[in-house]
């Protein structure tokens, strides 16, 4: 995966993200979107890796799916690669009708940018942190989400919350699947994603896995691919990392997603 891999899958995104989401009803992780849901009317939260943003538009628009009536969020977003930004523009203008604040840009040069310093009650970073560049080795991991936190927390109020969710290796290694599988469908589209897996001898490798997007139920078209290497790290590792980041781990919160039942923890952080 190079450090732009979403320039390229950036038109098939929506391939993956829920129909609910799509929908603006609420973002696909659930833990998340109860927590945001407890928030209070006029808190400001950022989307740190938006993607096409329907996170942010679902959080934009109140939560409609679980909130009633919808709640009142004040909404930012970035994502460091210029092909998901301009699909989340898009995407703005198509579902909301309107422009979200935005930014491209890296979650470590948040720290860069004078008027979010210390400006949001809520980050969020869903399926952001988990994969290497080609440029990266495993033993780079640890500095680079040490600097992506340090980004994330420059533009969070002291005692503000941040949202990540992570791969549990610990639980998603001792089952070494070759492939598993997500299906997404509503009326109009039926999307199968697959991974087929290549995982490394421990925990605490790098995990290959190469992502097919099929575009209908029999796998016959496939619409886009991707290689993707993800750097393994235990529970206890990634806490440890919070903790240096200057974060104390308020909540992990087991997860399960797909046919397979892959194995994930949404982690709520504080900043100290
Ligand atoms: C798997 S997508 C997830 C998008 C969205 N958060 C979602 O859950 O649908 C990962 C996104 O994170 C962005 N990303 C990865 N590393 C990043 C970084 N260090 N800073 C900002 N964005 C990053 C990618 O460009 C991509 O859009």
């Amino acid at each position: 995966m190079s450090t732009n891999a979403y320039d390229d899958i950036a038109p098939f995104y929506a391939a993956m993200v829920p129909p609910t989401t799509r929908a603006g009803l609420y973002p696909a992780n659930p833990d998340m979107a109860s927590r945001i849901a407890r928030l209070s009317d006029g808190s400001h939260i950022l989307d740190a890796a938006c993607g096409s943003a329907y996170d942010a538009i679902a959080i934009s628009r109140g939560l409609p799916g679980l909130c009633q009536p919808p709640r009142r969020f004040v909404v930012a977003c970035n994502d460091r690669s210029a092909a998901m930004v301009r699909q989340a523009r898009e995407n703005c203008r198509r579902v909301l009708g309107a422009e979200l604040e935005m930014r491209q840009c890296a979650m470590a040069a948040l720290a860069d940018v004078p008027e979010w310093r210390g400006r949001f009650d809520l980050v969020i970073a869903p399926n952001a942190l988990t994969t290497l560049s080609d440029t990266q080795d495993l033993g780079d991991y640890p500095d680079y989400l040490l600097d992506c936190l340090a980004g994330m927390r420059a533009v969070l109020k002291p005692g503000g919350t941040l949202l990540v969710d992570m791969r549990d290796w610990d639980r998603a290694h001792p089952q070494a699947w070759t492939l598993t599988r997500r299906v997404y469908e509503d009326d109009d589209l039926h999307f199968v994603v697959d991974y087929r897996w290549a995982f490394g001898p421990t925990v605490d490798s790098v995990h290959e896995a190469h992502m097919t997007i099929w575009q209908d139920a029999k796998r016959d078209i496939a619409m886009g691919e991707e290689d993707y290497r993800f750097a393994g790290i235990g529970s206890r590792d990634l806490a440890t990392l919070f903790e240096r980041a200057r974060f104390s781990v308020v909540a992990a919160e087991p997860q399960v997603r797909g046919l397979d039942r892959e194995p994930f923890l949404t982690f709520e952080l504080r900043r100290d």
